[in-house]
């Protein structure tokens, strides 16, 4: 089963991901980190930013593989994943564009996008840390529940709840693009070790069905604890659906 650690505020859950990250980058230099995007990972973010002019801890031989990103959405479309991650953290640290890699939701032939990207994480030597956050309706990356557990890299139908939370980022609620691009847990699951960040009560519901009940297919991150290596940060709202100890 997970580690699951509660901190009272979301800051120090954030902030703890962010130390875990950067032990593991400054331990090996060349690692392949699997990152996520979303508002929970702003202040993860901010911390290893703030760590790498603190401490000058260097990407320059990081490769990072995200999650996901949308279909048919530009790379520098203000609700982009690519443009997130440029702007909390590619262009505040030393990582080389090269490495940073997105799923590309505008490539012309999608299924072929998706085997590459397979292709590039398998020949990178996999991924080392994969961190992740979780949907209120317990998604990891795009994986909607009722995903195969052993689901790989494609193109997925975005359910109503997630295209209701993402509106915000979009000038009309029906901009929001209805398919992504993103990792299959079956590829997930292939990391040598995943931390899951989640904060806020919006998260209670879907932390205790992937962390407090037996695994199901309803709730793709439950399919987490399948995995040996499993860390999950936690504020107090967000663990408040857990039985305590
Ligand atoms: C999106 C992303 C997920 C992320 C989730 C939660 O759906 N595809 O990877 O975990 O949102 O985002 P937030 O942190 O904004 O609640």
């Amino acid at each position: 089963m997970p580690t699951i650690d509660i901190f009272e505020a979301p800051e120090d859950a954030a902030e703890r991901a962010a130390r875990l990250i950067a032990e593991a980058v400054r331990a090996k230099p060349t690692i392949v980190l699997g990152l996520a995007t979303g508002e929970t990972m702003r202040p993860v973010y901010a911390a290893l930013v703030a760590d790498h002019r603190r401490n000058a801890t260097s990407w320059r031989g990081v490769t990072v593989f995200n999650l996901d990103d949308y279909v048919g959405l530009p790379a520098d479309h203000p609700a982009s994943f690519s443009r997130f991650m440029r702007e909390t953290l590619f262009d505040h640290i030393d990582i080389a564009s090269e490495r940073c890699w997105m799923p590309d939701g505008m490539a012309p032939d999608l299924a072929q996008e998706a085997r590459a990207y397979e292709a590039r994480i398998a020949a990178a030597g996999g991924i080392d840390l994969q961190l992740l956050g979780i949907g209120s309706n317990g998604h990891i990356a795009f994986n909607e529940p009722g995903s195969d557990f052993a689901g790989r890299t494609r193109v997925v139908a975005l359910a109503q709840e997630t295209r209701a939370a993402a509106a915000l980022a979009f000038a009309e609620d029906d901009d929001v693009p209805r398919y992504g691009l993103t990792l299959g847990i079956g590829t997930i699951l292939q990391a040598r070790r995943i931390v899951l960040v989640a904060t806020g009560a919006g998260k209670a519901r879907a932390v205790a069905k992937a962390f407090g009940a037996p695994a199901d297919v309803a709730c793709p991150a439950s399919a987490l604890q399948a995995h040996a290596d499993v860390t999950v940060l936690l504020d107090a709202a967000a663990a408040a659906g857990l039985a305590p100890g």
